[in-house]
C-alpha cells in the first residue's frame, strides 16, 4: 500500500499564548465495507507478524477502539493508555490517539518502537503551550510547583514536577495543597479552574483551553435537559465552568463510563467528544445517549463535539504505518529523561491510590529536604 494523502480542513482556534490563529488537520474518508474488512484483516496479521499492540483513546474512530480490543491492545483513557503502553511485552506500539499520547509512551518505553497513524494530529492544548512562553511564565513565579496537564509536549513536560491527566488532577493536587505547595498550573485553563474550586489549592493558571470542549454551551445545555427530565449529564472538565455546574458527574473519559454504567438514569446527556459515544453505547445497551449542544463551530461536523487531531486516525493510516514501519515517534533522550520525572511521579501516585495505600506519602511537604 503507497502514502496515503488525505485532503486538509483548517481549524481555527484563539489560544491567548500562540501568535497563530489557525491549524490544520487531515481528513480520512471512510473505507468501502469491502476496503474496511480488508484493512482490519490486515492489520490483524501485521500486528501479529511485527510483535505489535494497538493503544487506542475513547475518541478514534470506532473501528480502531474495536481492533484495539479485540487484538489485546486496549482503548482507555491517556492515563490508562500509558501505563498499558509501559506494562506491555511487545516491541512496538501503535498509539492511535494525539501526538503528546504518542510521546508520553515514548519517554516511558525508550526501548520500545512507537507509532502513530498520524504524527501531525495534535492538540490545541499542546499548541497553544509553547516551550519558551511557558518556561517563561515559570520563571515568573518561582516559589510555586510546576503540575502541567498530559496534553503537552515532552519539552514542557521536561519543565513540570507533576504530570496529571483529568484522571488524576484532583488527587494529586489535593495532595499537593495538604502538604503546603502552591501551584503554577498549565495549560487548560477550565480543568485548572475546576480543579481550584474542588481542592481550594491556590493556583495560577496558563490561559490554554481544548477546540472540542470549549465549544460546550449551558445555555443550550439547560434547555436540552428540560426536553429530557430523566437524564443524567456527564461532562468532562476541560469544558467551561456553567458547562460543569449543570454536570450530575465530572470526570475523565474514563470516569464517564464509569459514571454512565453506575449512575440509575434511562437517558444521558455527554459533553464530551462525540468519539465516547461508541463505548458509552456499547456497554449500556439499555441507555440512551445524547450529545450535548455545542455552539456549532467544529472543525470537522458543524453541530457535533469532535476532535479534528483524533479523527486523523484511520484504518488505512494503521495499515500503511505496520506495513512501511513510518511515523515512528522519537523524542530527544535527554528530554525524555527529564519529561519522565513528572510522569512517574504521576504513575506512582495513582499505583498507591489503585492500591490502597497512602499516596499523600509520596508528596513532598513544602520546604522539607
Ligand atoms: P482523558 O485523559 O480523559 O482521556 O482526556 C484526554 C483528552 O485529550 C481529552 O480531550
Ligand atoms: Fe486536545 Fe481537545 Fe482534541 Fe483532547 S479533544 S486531543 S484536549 S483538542
Amino acid at each position: 500500500m503507497g502514502a496515503v494523502i488525505y485532503p486538509v480542513i483548517d481549524v481555527e482556534f484563539e489560544q491567548p499564548a500562540c501568535p497563530t490563529r489557525h491549524a490544520w488537520a487531515r481528513v480520512p474518508p471512510e473505507p468501502s465495507p469491502v476496503d474496511r474488512a480488508a484493512l482490519k484483516d490486515r492489520i490483524r496479521q501485521l500486528l501479529k507478524a511485527r510483535n505489535s499492540v494497538m493503544v487506542s483513546h475513547y475518541y478514534v474512530h470506532p473501528d480502531l477502539q474495536d481492533l484495539a480490543e479485540e487484538t489485546g491492545g486496549i482503548v482507555s483513557d491517556s492515563l490508562e493508555m500509558a501505563r498499558f503502553g509501559r506494562d506491555h511485552a511487545a516491541q512496538t506500539l501503535i498509539v492511535s490517539g494525539v501526538r503528546f499520547m504518542g510521546e508520553t509512551a515514548k519517554i516511558l518505553s525508550p526501548e520500545k518502537r512507537v507509532l502513530m497513524p498520524d504524527l501531525d494530529a495534535t492538540c490545541s492544548l499542546d499548541l497553544g503551550c509553547p516551550n519558551e512562553e511557558f518556561s517563561a511564565f515559570c520563571d515568573a513565579h518561582p516559589d510555586r510547583t510546576v503540575v502541567v496537564y498530559a496534553n503537552t509536549s515532552a519539552a514542557v513536560k521536561a519543565r513540570a514536577d507533576w504530570l496529571v491527566t483529568s484522571s488524576c488532577a484532583l488527587d494529586i493536587v489535593r495532595a499537593l495543597k495538604d502538604k503546603g505547595h502552591r501551584i503554577l498550573w498549565a495549560p487548560d485553563k477550565h480543568l485548572g479552574a475546576y480543579i481550584q474550586r474542588e481542592t481550594g489549592a491556590d493556583m495560577v493558571l496558563w490561559q490554554g483551553s481544548c477546540i472540542v470542549h470549549d465549544e460546550f454551551k449551558a445555555f443550550e445545555l439547560e434547555a436540552l435537559k428540560k426536553e429530557h427530565p430523566r437524564a443524567k449529564v456527564l461532562v468532562h472538565p476541560e469544558s467551561p465552568a456553567e458547562v460543569v455546574a449543570l454536570a450530575d458527574a465530572v470526570g475523565s473519559t474514563s470516569a464517564i463510563l464509569k459514571a454512565a454504567h453506575e449512575l440509575d438514569a434511562p437517558e444521558f446527556i455527554v459533553a464530551t467528544d462525540s468519539g465516547m459515544m461508541h463505548k458509552l453505547r456499547a456497554l449500556n445497551p439499555g441507555k440512551t445517549f445524547i450529545e450535548a449542544p455545542t455552539a456549532g463551530n467544529s472543525a470537522t461536523c458543524k453541530s457535533c463535539a469532535h476532535c479534528p487531531w483524533m479523527a486523523m486516525n484511520s484504518l488505512a493510516c494503521v495499515a500503511h504505518v505496520l506495513e512501511t514501519g513510518v511515523n515512528e515517534v522519537h523524542v530527544d533522550p535527554a528530554l525524555s529523561l527529564r519529561a519522565r520525572v513528572p510522569i512517574d511521579r504521576m504513575l506512582a501516585f495513582t499505583a498507591a491510590l489503585k492500591a490502597g495505600r497512602p499516596a499523600g506519602a509520596l508528596v513532598p511537604r513544602i520546604g522539607a529536604a
